[in-house]
Order: C-alpha cells, then sequence, then structure tokens
C-alpha cells in the first residue's frame, strides 16, 4: 500500500491531465512554497503553455475545473501567472492517516522488482583497531543496509576483511626479528599483534631490507606455505574476533565475514581472463590494464599482479566481484567507502564490466566524507594520535552518563539499567551526529552538543518517542481507547500532513541513497508533534472523539518514529531518565 500523499495526488493529477489531453509528464505537485495559502502546488500549467499556446492561467483554469470536482481537495485556487493551489479536505487527510496506522509499513510502499543487493562496508584491516574512519562505513552502510531491506530488497552484507596484503607479512617478519621463530605466535592477543604492526610499520619506512623481507613472507603467505599460512590463519581470527565486539557495539551486521584473501583463487581467473582478453600487459615486472583517458585526464594503470607477484588491493576486488555474481548472484553492488577511494572503485567497475564478468550488475560506491576534528583535519585524539572508536564511544558515553541519574538513584535502575541506557543514548548521539549530515561531505565531530537532549541530536528524538510512550501510558490508565481521527485545529493538520510524507521520505532516502533526508524528516516530525501536543490535549480533549483520534496520531507518531530511527541503526528506549538538575 503506498499512501504517500504526494503519490495520492499525482495519480488525481495524472488522471485529470490525461481527462484532458494534456502531456502527463508535468502531472505532479510538490509542498506549497505558501503553505498559508494551500498544502500543494501544482505547475504543470506553467510549463505546458508554451506546447499548447495558450496562456498558463488558462491551461491551469482547465485542470482547476475538473480538480474542484473531487471533494478530496477542499479548495483549488489558480495564482499568480499559472500556480494551481491545492488544499486537501480534512475528511480525506483523517482518512489517509486512519489507514496509515491500519498498515505495518505505515503507508510506506515496497520495491516492484525484488533485487538482490550485495553491501560492501565496514573494510577493517587485520591487526589495526577501528579508529574513527571507520566510524562512518559502518554508521552509513548500515543504515543503508536497513533501508535497502525495508524496502523490500534481499541484502547481503559482507565486511570485506582487509587480510591479504603487505602488512599480513610485515607483522610477521616483525614477530621473527624479535622471537626468532613463529613458534610463539598463537599466544598473542589483538594488543599484542597490533603492537608488533606498529613496530614493523617504523622499521619498514626506514629500512629497505626489512620492507623486501617482509613482501617475500606475503607471497608466502599467500602462496600457502605451511608454517605461514597457518600463522597467519591466528592473526586473521584474532583481528576478527576483535572487530565483531565493535561491531556488535554499532549494532552493524555483517552477513558474511569474507576477507580478500578469499578472492584469492578467483584473482588468478581474472589474470587469466585479462591475458587471454588481451587487455592486460606486463610493465617492469607488473601485470597491469591501462585504461584511456577519461575528461582528457591521464589514469594510472590498473594493477593485477605486483611486480614481486602479489596480488594488488584491485584484483582482490575485481575477483571479488566475479565471486558475488557466481556464488552470490547479486543483481546490484553497493560498497559504502571512503570518497577517497573512488578512482579505486571507478576503475574496478569500468574494468569488470570490460571483462565481462558480472553481466549487467548494477555498481555502486557511495563515497563518504572525513569525520573531522574542530580544525577541519581528520578526528585526532587530544595528543595528535589517531581517535580509536572505542575510545569515541567511551568519550561519548563519559558524556551522556552527565545527564542520567546515577544507579540507584531512580527505582528499579541499578548499574546494568543505566549502563543499558547509557549505551543506547551514546550510540544514537553518534550515530545522528554522523547521519544527519550528506554522506559526501565530511564534518566536524561536535564534542559538546552532540549529545544533548536538544537540538538537531539523536537524544532529542530518543527522548521524544519517550515522552510519548509515557503519554500512551497516561491515556490508558485513563480508559481512552484510539478512533478515527478527526483534524480539528491547525497542528493536527500540519502533523497529519508531515505523517503522509513517511512513505515518500524512505523511498527517496533510498533512490539517493542518503539517510541524512530521513535524519531531517525524524527530526521535523519530533518537532511537529511537539507543536501538536501543545496545543492539542488528550486528557482534557474537548470530547471523547477527538481524545481517540489524538490518541491514535500519538502512537503513530511514536511507531514511524521507532521505524525510522531504526532505519538509522539507532535503538529507542521505551524511557528515559534524566538527571535531576
Ligand atoms: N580495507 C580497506 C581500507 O582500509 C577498505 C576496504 C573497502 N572495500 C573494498 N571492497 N575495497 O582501505
Amino acid at each position: 500500500m503506498d499512501l504517500s500523499i504526494e503519490n495520492i495526488i499525482n495519480q488525481k493529477l495524472d488522471a485529470v491531465f490525461k481527462a484532458l489531453n494534456l502531456d502527463t509528464k508535468f502531472a505532479f505537485a510538490k509542498a506549497s512554497d505558501r503553505p498559508d495559502l494551500s498544502d500543494f502546488q501544482c505547475n504543470g500549467a506553467l510549463a505546458l503553455a508554451k506546447s499548447e499556446r495558450k496562456n498558463p492561467r488558462e491551461i491551469a483554469s482547465l485542470i482547476a475545473a475538473e480538480l474542484e470536482k473531487d471533494s478530496d481537495f477542499a479548495k483549488v485556487s489558480i495564482d499568480g501567472p499559472g500556480f494551481i493551489n491545492l488544499t486537501l479536505s480534512n475528511a480525506f487527510l483523517g482518512n489517509i492517516i486512519d489507514q496509515a496506522a491500519a498498515d505495518e509499513r505505515f503507508g510506506c510502499g515496497q520495491t516492484s522488482a525484488r533485487k538482490k543487493v550485495v553491501m560492501d562496508f565496514g573494510g577493517p584491516n587485520v591487526a589495526k583497531a577501528l579508529h574513527v574512519g571507520h566510524l562512518r562505513s559502518a554508521v552509513v552502510g548500515e543504515s543503508i543496509r536497513r533501508i535497502e531491506q525495508f524496502i523490500g530488497n534481499e541484502v547481503i552484507s559482507d565486511v570485506h576483511f582487509g587480510d591479504w596484503g603487505t602488512p599480513m607479512g610485515m607483522i610477521l617478519s616483525e614477530v621473527i626479528r624479535q622471537d626468532g621463530d613463529l613458534s610463539k605466535i598463537e599466544s598473542y592477543d589483538i594488543n599484542q599483534i597490533s603492537a608488533f604492526y606498529k613496530q614493523a610499520n617504523i622499521r619498514c619506512k626506514e629500512d629497505e631490507s626489512a620492507k623486501e623481507q617482509a613482501r617475500l613472507l606475503t607471497t608466502k603467505i599467500q602462496d600457502k606455505v605451511p608454517e605461514y599460512y597457518q600463522a597467519w590463519q591466528h592473526l586473521r581470527k584474532v583481528s576478527i574476533d576483535a572487530v565483531k565486539k565493535n561491531y556488535d557495539e554499532l549494532d552493524a551486521h555483517f552477513d558474511l565475514w569474507l576477507g580478500e584473501s578469499d578472492a584469492h583463487d578467483a584473482s588468478f581467473e581474472i589474470v587469466k581472463i585479462a591475458k587471454d582478453k588481451g587487455m592486460s600487459e606486463v610493465d617492469d615486472g607488473a601485470t597491469i590494464i591501462r585504461l584511456e583517458e577519461k575528461n582528457n585526464q591521464q589514469r594510472p594503470p590498473v594493477i593485477l599482479v605486483k611486480s614481486d607477484g602479489g596480488f594488488a588491493y584491485q584484483v582482490t576486488d575485481i575477483a571479488t566481484i566475479k565471486m558475488r555474481y557466481d556464488d552470490l548472484k547479486a543483481d546490484e553492488i553497493i560498497y559504502v567507502v571512503d570518497k577517497r577511494q573512488s578512482l579505486h572503485f571507478e576503475q574496478v567497475f569500468e574494468v569488470s564490466e570490460k571483462l565481462g564478468i558480472a553481466p549487467n550488475v548494477k555498481f555502486m560506491h557511495i563515497g563518504f566524507g572525513t569525520v573531522n576534528g574542530a580544525d577541519g583535519k581528520p578526528f585526532k585524539t587530544r595528543d595528535g594520535g589517531v581517535m580509536n572508536l572505542e575510545d569515541l564511544i567511551q568519550l561519548s558515553k563519559d558524556k551522556v552518563r552527565e545527564s542520567l541519574p546515577k544507579a540507584g538513584e531512580v527505582e528499579g535502575y541499578g548499574e546494568a539499567e543505566i549502563e543499558k541506557m547509557v549505551s543506547q543514548i551514546a550510540m544514537a548521539a553518534i550515530k545522528f551526529q554522523d547521519l544527519k549530515n550528506n554522506i559526501g561531505s565530511g564534518y566536524i565531530f561536535e564534542l559538546e552538543d552532540f549529545a544533548k537532549f536538544e537540538g538537531k541530536t539523536g537524544p532529542y528524538i530518543q527522548y521524544a518517542v519517550a515522552r510519548i510512550n509515557s503519554i500512551i501510558r497516561k491515556a490508558a490508565t485513563a480508559g481512552i481507547s484510539e478512533g478515527s481521527v478527526i483534524i480539528s485545529n491547525k497542528e493536527e493538520r500540519d502533523l497529519a500532513l508531515k505523517i503522509a510524507q513517511f512513505g515518500n521520505t524512505v523511498m527517496r532516502a533510498h533512490s539517493e541513497h542518503e539517510p541524512s533526508i530521513i535524519s531531517d524528516y525524524v527530526y521535523t516530525l519530533a518537532q511537529c508533534f511537539s507543536s501538536f501536543y501543545n496545543v492539542s490535549s488528550i486528557m482534557n480533549a474537548e470530547s471523547a472523539e477527538l481524545a481517540s483520534s489524538r490518541l491514535k496520531l500519538a502512537k503513530l507518531v511514536r511507531d514511524i518514529l521507532v521505524q525510522l530511527l531504526y532505519l538509522l541503526g539507532i535503538e529507542a528506549p521505551e524511557v528515559m531518565l534524566k538527571a535531576a538538575p
């Protein structure tokens, strides 16, 4: 069921345009530029004036005359050079809301052609703790995953673990340098392995032979020489266990925990296909594919096999596309990765198309901007180091704890309950701050206001939900039940119009791959509810019918907010506490 108000009006316009033999391309309405005059406006007559060789007002009056016959409109008027202004009747609006409330999707339509979408996000690497740069991939990726699922696509998410490059050889050679061999490797935990990696990094920068040794060991791992391969398996396992904890906390879900290493065999196939098609060449010991200029710009070649014999980052991604087509039968593959990797994906997609390894698959790279500090540069710790994701979460929790009562201060809220709430609110604060920005632009991580209960924040929306929950509980105690929606004042009308945009909002967020469309809507819906509740009491309503109508509106707003928060990856606690001032 699609109850989006714009779509319903567009269907009405479409029918009228057809009846009048007018081009239906212009049969659409948008929210009114003058909300004081009307709910919606259609500018179609202006666009048609030229081709019809008529005065726009003349065409507008033909259209308006038809629309006036429809009792769903309370008012149809022609203003200015030929704008058609439309105001819906309260009865019609109330009826739409009743239908939305009765629908488990609140009137949001579903995709007509269900697709299989593989989503690649997360992208953590062996032996490296997740840092703030990984935040957006997990947060934006998870939100888009949920939106895809909600509109009816089948989604398979894959973390695409970075487990096959030179860092693997670097770690093992550093362990050998310090221990003499790899016999102790299985006793090392993630912190020890990360420390080896840090030392290896420094050494390889200074010492060419250390670098050479690391490359050699990487090839041994990739060739599955047992001693090195087994040691590598341990590195991979401890690293996965560590990042899984982070992703659990972020509530980011991955169906598959495959990595670059899983594309090893398919990489041989890619090299062979490229060679057979005459597309690759050997240059300075490396196997590469040259791509033609784009926009008069030369582009670097795509590297399949490096001069040391190892597979390059690019070929692993191309091989992974082949697997996602062959094994997973993907119709579409979406990557949520830092936009600084745009050229990489442009080239990977282009080569995959040229090689014909995934015919008709739609590729998309959703590139996000960086999370910055107040200086506009990537967010750092106070002492200038990289901000770990865990530290960032800790920092947010400490901030949130300041606004909550202490354990035991409120009956029924001991340590565990308070900590659960702290975590729910801190995650909402982090995620909402991220998702209220356009994906493509970077944003400044705001350390003071992001966890406040007022303003455009996650906790504000959670608080709005908890407040409605409490209103609903009170109404239940007073014996009020839900009834048909009656629109009796301006605030009810505004709220109803807002609710009726739910489906359209989700659809737009989906087609534009932009969760910020949802966060904007969530925020204005919460504000609209607040204005409504300020003037429209449930407990002291003018009549029993109005009380029942308002209760239904309140419940629907709560359900929609909870649903949309879910699409942003945010939980809504039933109750929210606040520290005594
Ligand atoms: N591990 C990579 C990095 O840290 C990101 C992986 C992104 N996904 C992909 N399919 N290439 O840069």
